[in-house]
């Protein structure tokens, strides 16, 4: 048995796949999440285990994260997030495999295809115009809190067709949620906003609408209704996977663009260019690490696997895989192609894209086209978080 930092190695796993990282706290400390987990392709073997985080491997590569998300049958998704049994919260349908996910997961669709996110195209560009409105004179503002947080906020609260009225109290329980460093700081928003579902699915029980929660309601899954506790649960992980997700991406592509004058202007001479710049910035600033757990004995390069092994994908070392892209922590937005896996790959890839790709289209169009030349702000110092979903937590901009 190996001992790093008085923590337990399992006997399968060999010293010389042992490095100690942990996704939390060591993604933060140099204030760059993505450099930290770039840094592991020159310090740290392709696939090693981490005593950290009650023990875990890390896989780092483009080719073995590819292979872990495509091979369902081996890397499962079903108790993936280790949870207290009193705390067990299931999210449907990322918490499932084969053939329960497809199911579910082509409910979602039904509001989250091409088609059904096209319609929201006119509500996203108003609320980027208002949103840029309520800064544009004062030269300056709190990207986060200004910005990067209300858009997917307000955008899911209309797919939901929810009161846009509770927008604040929304947004306090997003961020207590989504920022909270403990289960115990995140319970009590957690209860708060499943109060307010429960009665939204209450009123859509009693006058059905055409919204995403009344289908919900009339779909049925082995020929059964999905029940009030299912629907909610779906409801919750549209919560956690659809909010703090876009406000991240809008924050690295921001924080890099106020660093990189040159490509500011070259998107505001060439907006065209834009979704090809979001792929490219999707690459370089992936932030989700992404588990699953092991259900079948397996070899993934040097590492041999057992069932029960959590393994996390690191999707910005991906993405940063030199062995993938030149120059990886370079941006060019002139790449013939970049590979990421932002938004995953496999079954579980990211059933919002649709929806991410357009507020992300919309805010750089709009942004790019209003404010004029934008900056860092002078003295501004980069607050980071590690874990499943890191994030820039804030970003002071002047123009
Ligand atoms: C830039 C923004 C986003 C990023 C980077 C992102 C990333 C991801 C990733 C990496 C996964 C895979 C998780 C896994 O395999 O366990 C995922 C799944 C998912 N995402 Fe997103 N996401 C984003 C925005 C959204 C939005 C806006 C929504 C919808 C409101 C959404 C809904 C979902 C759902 C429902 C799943 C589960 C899919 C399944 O298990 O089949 N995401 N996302």
């Amino acid at each position: 048995m190996t001992r790093v930092a008085a923590y337990r190695v399992p006997d399968h796993v060999p010293p010389a796949l042992v490095h100690d990282f942990d996704y939390f706290a060591d993604s933060a400390k140099s204030g760059d999440v993505q450099a930290a987990h770039a840094a592991l392709h020159g310090t740290a073997p392709d696939i090693f285990y981490t005593p950290r985080n009650g023990g875990h491997w890390m896989a780092t590569r483009m080719a073995d994260v590819q292979t872990i998300m495509t091979t369902p049958e081996v890397f499962s998704s079903v108790g993936a997030v280790p949870m207290p049994s009193w705390m067990k919260i299931s999210l449907p349908p990322q918490d499932m495999d084969a053939p329960e996910h497809l199911r579910y997961r082509l409910l979602l669709l039904q509001f989250l295809a091409p088609r059904e996110i096209r319609k929201l195209e006119g509500q996203v560009h108003q609320l980027i115009t208002e949103l840029i409105d309520t800064v544009l004179d004062k030269r300056q503002c709190d990207f986060v809190a200004e910005v990067a947080v209300p858009l997917p906020v307000k955008t899911f609260m209309g797919l939901m067709h929810m009161d846009l009225a509770r927008y604040a109290e929304f947004v306090r329980w997003a961020n207590g949620i989504l920022g909270a460093t403990s289960t115990w700081q995140r319970m009590p928003h957690f209860f708060r906003m499943t109060r307010y579902l429960k009665s939204l699915i209450r009123a859509r029980k009693r006058e059905p609408k055409d919204d995403p929660i009344s289908m919900l309601l009339a779909a049925e899954v082995n020929g059964a209704r999905l029940g009030d506790k299912r629907v909610l649960e779906v409801c919750n992980l549209l919560f956690l996977a659809g909010l703090d997700t876009v406000t991240n991406a809008m924050t690295f592509m921001t924080m890099h663009l106020a660093s990189h004058p040159e490509q500011q202007q070259q998107l505001r001479e060439a907006p065209e260019k834009i979704p090809a710049a979001i792929d490219e910035m999707m690459r370089r600033y992936s932030f989700p690490n992404v588990p699953r757990r092991v259900i079948r004995e397996t070899k993934l390069g040097d590492a041999t696997l057992l069932p029960g092994d959590i393994v996390i994908s690191s999707l910005a070392a991906s993405g940063t895989d030199p062995r993938n892209v030149p120059n990886p922590m370079e941006v060019d937005f002139d790449r013939p192609k970049s590979p990421h896996v932002g938004f995953n790959t496999g079954p579980h890839t990211c059933a919002g894209v649709h929806l991410a790709r357009l507020e992300l289209r919309i805010f750089l169009e709009e942004w790019l086209r209003r404010v004029p030349p934008f900056q860092i702000a002078p003295g501004w110092h980069p607050h980071a978080r590690g874990g499943p979903v890191m994030a820039l937590e804030n970003l002071h901009l002047v123009w």
